[in-house]
């Protein structure tokens, strides 16, 4: 594994043994797995019932219930994470709820090489952190099938007043969870897929992108 991918499992690795740490700074950002802005990302994909989704760095698991609304018995959905640890807390969340439609893999995302085509790739809260994003989003292009639909969460400082005044302290705290804001991801985006969506949240602290695979 590489050394900075090695960095950021034993960073998650460590966070997600202390859950109740990560669980209180899932309720102060509002990315419990009730929350609005995981629901908002998840509606644009436009699942139906037997829709394959990959869940790209899936951590907890905190998507699934959403994404398991819309699947039913007959979809598939992947997550994928580096962290052996989260991914184990996201196995018990998928075992206590009988979602037997997941299957989870603990590996690096740019490492991995399926043979199928997705209808759909979910990144919550994860390509600010990835080292390699462009390799994840030009990973996402290849996963998808032609027309697929692509949504992400993503995190940034604020240009709104008065909460842009609170960048200073987002910038610590993004600085807990490996964030790097300085990444023109929305750009690189842009490259590759069709934009249907945007919208800032969260007082400009998150956007949900939302995109269609470019012929
Ligand atoms: C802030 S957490 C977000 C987790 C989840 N997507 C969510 O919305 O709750 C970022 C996740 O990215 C994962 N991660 C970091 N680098 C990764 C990589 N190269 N491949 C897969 N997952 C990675 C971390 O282990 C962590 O679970």
């Amino acid at each position: 594994m590489k050394q900075e991918d090695e960095i950021l499992k034993q960073k998650y690795d460590k966070l997600a043994k202390n859950m109740l740490f990560y669980y209180l700074t899932m309720i102060v950002g509002r990315t419990t797995e009730n929350s609005i802005f995981r629901k908002k990302a998840i509606s644009v994909l436009g699942l139906t019932n037997n829709s394959v989704i990959l869940d790209a760095a899936c951590g907890t698991g905190y998507n699934f219930k959403m994404i398991e609304r819309y699947l039913g018995k007959k979809g598939k959905l992947v997550g994928i994470d580096i962290s052996s640890e989260s991914l184990r807390l996201a196995k018990a969340l998928a075992h206590k709820n009988n979602w037997n439609n997941i299957e989870l893999l603990n590996m690096s995302i740019t490492d991995y090489k399926p043979k199928i085509l997705y209808d759909a790739v979910l990144c919550t809260y994860a390509k600010e952190i990835i080292p390699n994003f462009k390799s994840v989003i030009d990973m996402t292009y290849n996963l998808l099938k032609p027309n697929g639909i692509f949504s992400m969460i993503g995190m940034k400082l604020s240009s709104q007043i008065p909460y842009k005044h609170m960048n200073f302290f987002l910038k610590r705290v993004y600085k807990i969870w490996g964030v790097d804001v300085s990444r023109d991801i929305i750009g690189y985006v842009k490259s590759k897929f069709k934009i249907n969506f945007y919208e800032e949240h969260f007082f400009g602290f998150y956007y949900i992108l939302g995109g269609t695979k470019l012929p």
